[in-house]
């Protein structure tokens, strides 16, 4: 199992080039089967879970090529309607195929998503939504086996805005016959970004990034080449790096208006940051802790953030109280951060965290995708070597961290 060795305490210093986002790239991936032709779709990052994505999308018997930023997908022999039971334990996301497979196929077969290590991962929310545009679901032997006659549009009220659950309804309803509501929508910009994917190959979507989204089916969809946005998380997570080593970094391929909830707490810890059309530079040179961060849906700071956010505040002057709304078990990585030395008392979904002057170098193990982020800017920051265990976890989303960080004057290298 391979690690990263880290020493710590080196300033981060330099440019970086931040990936496209892994959040846009997966419904968008799941999108492709609802185009008649090829599909190009541009700044896809290398992670595990693109290639993820695209072992799905071969399971299902399309074309599919990677080189370098840039992913080719063609559809047009796609027939099979199963995803396997291997590949959706291995991604939990990949529940966002199902929309796009009911389109293309009128059924699906998968197998329930098991739960994460962010907690119970329920899809009661997709299922409902899908009954209301006419598909037919049975659970049988921890299978889902869905069908539809027709997919009829409806009117649909998410009882809680999810990110999934209003992607699998576009993806759904983009063919559908009629016209489909979906109110108390999720306004992430990754459903922007979906909803103009889907609209460049003809689709008919309109309120993406608001609450209220209105889809009205359309006959066929044609093939579309699609530059993703950048990875805002990716973003939110080097640029605590920079603040937690009291270094100072030009990030490009930005967009800041995406992440502007954590600039400004960011700002509120005393860092200076500076927004361009798609750049955001970052210097920091002592850190006061932020009272309160409650993790919220987008617009609000979000929880993707909020570990990245932690290990900054680890290191800060004064306490931060965390409170995480919106997953359950969203707080492993504070044990291991707790072994670096790191002040942290937990009581539910609730954190306080008492900044200390230094964080020290230990032995440790990424629990999930945004906690293992967490390590690496905790080591970072910390005295002495850092060694990171389970770092398959952050190579679902983080691309060649250690190049990344590299090339800011970081220490740190693989060892498989
Ligand atoms: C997406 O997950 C993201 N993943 C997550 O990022 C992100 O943390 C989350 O949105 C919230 O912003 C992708 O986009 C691939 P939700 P998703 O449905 O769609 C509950 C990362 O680190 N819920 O908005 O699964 C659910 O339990 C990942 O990049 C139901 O109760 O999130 C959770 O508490 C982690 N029933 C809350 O809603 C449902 O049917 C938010 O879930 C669906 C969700």
């Amino acid at each position: 199992m391979s690690k990263l060795l880290i020493e710590g305490g080196h300033p981060l210093c330099g440019v970086l080039k931040i990936q496209g986002a892994k959040n846009s790239i997966l419904p968008i991936m799941a999108a492709t089967l609802v185009a008649q032709g090829e599909c190009v779709i541009e700044n896809c990052p290398d992670i595990s879970d693109t290639h993820t994505a695209l072992e799905i999308l071969k399971t299902l018997g399309a074309q599919v090529k990677m080189f370098g930023d840039k992913v080719w997908v063609d559809c047009t022999n796609v027939i099979d309607y199963e995803i396997p039971d291997a590949l959706m334990r291995k991604m939990r996301s990949s529940i966002i195929f199902l929309g796009a497979v009911l389109t293309r196929r009128k059924k699906a077969l998968l197998s329930f998503p098991g739960g994460c290590e962010l907690g119970p991962r329920p899809i009661d929310l997709h299922l409902a939504a899908l009954e209301k545009l006419g598909v037919h679901i049975s659970e049988e032997h921890g299978y889902l086996r869905c069908e539809a006659a027709r997919l009829k549009g409806a009117e649909i009220h998410l009882s809680f805005p999810s990110v999934g659950a209003t992607e699998n309804i576009m993806l759904a309803s983009v063919q559908a016959e009629g016209r489909t509501v979906i109110e108390n929508a999720a306004r992430e910009p990754e459903i922007e970004d979906l909803q103009n994917f889907l609209n460049a190959m003809g689709a008919d979507i309109r309120g993406a990034g608001s609450s209220t989204i209105v889809i009205r089916g359309v006959e066929s969809l044609h093939s579309v080449q699609h530059r993703v946005i950048p990875d805002r998380i990716v973003t939110a997570t080097y640029i605590c790096a920079v603040a937690a080593t009291r270094g100072n970094a030009l990030l490009k391929n930005v967009e800041p208006k995406h992440l502007s909830s954590v600039l400004s707490v960011l700002r509120e810890a005393g860092c200076e940051i500076q927004e361009f059309d798609d750049m955001i530079s970052v210097a920091c040179d002592r850190l006061q802790a932020v009272r309160l961060v409650r993790t919220m849906p987008y617009p609000g700071f979000p929880t993707d953030a909020q570990a990245p956010f932690m290990s900054l505040m680890c290191v800060a002057s004064g306490s931060t109280v965390f409170v995480e709304t919106m997953f359950e078990n969203r707080f492993k990585h504070i044990a291991e951060l707790q072994r670096m030395g790191a002040k942290i008392t937990t009581e539910g979904r609730v954190a306080v965290v008492e900044g200390v002057r230094r964080l020290s170098g230990a032995s440790v193990d990424a629990t999930d995708l945004r906690g293992g982020g967490a390590l690496l800017i905790a080591a970072l920051a910390a005295e002495g070597e850092t060694q990171i265990g389970r770092i398959e976890h952050i190579d679902r989303g983080y691309a060649a961290p250690e190049q990344v960080l590299g090339e800011l004057g970081a220490k740190i290298v693989r060892i498989e």
